[in-house]
């Protein structure tokens, strides 16, 4: 099973990769893989960011735009989760995660905004044992200008295309998270059929 972020930056691009991912979840396709999107909070979050309000509501707040970008993806044809505990989730197919109510009845993670979609996929992918894939709008971590194929955790040390409390999740949860291009969508299918694909895999 995968975890797939989809960025907000890249939300133009959501309706082709969500059709990527259906196709490659097909029980009649040779490929039969489950898919859990986690939506970034994109335009509705910076629209939060904005607001200049104190953590603790902003949180919230951010959580709730990425719960509306939930209902939009589902409007594209995806299966909705609403878990309140993880015990709940069962995914089949492609799916998305309505995030609110399972982060109130699992307060976990800081209320700062160093914690974003990112990290709360990583948190999921990590809970549900699943490998992660972000898709956002670089190719990847870049170091000097080049794109890092591969990078320990350890060493992301600097600031990246993944939020500030990522890296601590990643190693507790020793998952990895692949990051790519969604303006590039077959880079998402390759990595997946193939597990290599232009991108940065974060390992741990
Ligand atoms: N070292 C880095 N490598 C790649 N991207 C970086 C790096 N440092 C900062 N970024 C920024 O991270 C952005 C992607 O993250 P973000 O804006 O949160 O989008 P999303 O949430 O849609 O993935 C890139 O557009 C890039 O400007
Ligand atoms: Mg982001």
């Amino acid at each position: 099973m995968w975890v797939v972020k989809l960025g907000g930056s890249v939300s133009e691009k959501w309706g082709e990769i969500i059709k990527l991912l259906l196709e490659l979840s097909d029980l009649n396709s040779d490929s039969n893989h489950n898919f859990l999107i986690i939506p970034g909070g994109g335009k509705l979050a910076d629209y939060v960011r904005k607001l200049k309000c104190d953590d603790e509501n902003a949180h919230w707040m951010a959580i709730a735009a990425m719960e509306m970008n939930a209902y939009y993806i589902a409007s594209m044809g995806v299966r909705k989760l609403m878990p309140e505990n993880f015990s709940e989730i069962e995914v089949s197919g492609v799916n998305v995660l309505l995030p609110y109510n399972l982060l109130l009845k699992n307060d976990e993670l800081p209320h700062s905004w160093d914690v974003t979609s990112d990290s709360i996929a990583i948190w999921v992918a990590g809970k549900l044992k699943a490998k992660v894939i972000k898709v956002t709008d670089v190719d990847g971590i870049i170091i000097d200008g080049k794109l890092a194929e591969e990078i320990n955790v350890s060493d992301l040390t600097f600031e990246t295309c993944l939020d500030k409390y990522s890296p601590q999740l990643i190693k507790k949860f020793g998952v990895s998270v692949f990051i790519c291009n969604g303006n590039y969508p077959e880079r998402v299918k390759d990595y997946i059929l193939r597990e290599k694909a232009l991108g940065t895999l974060v390992k741990v």
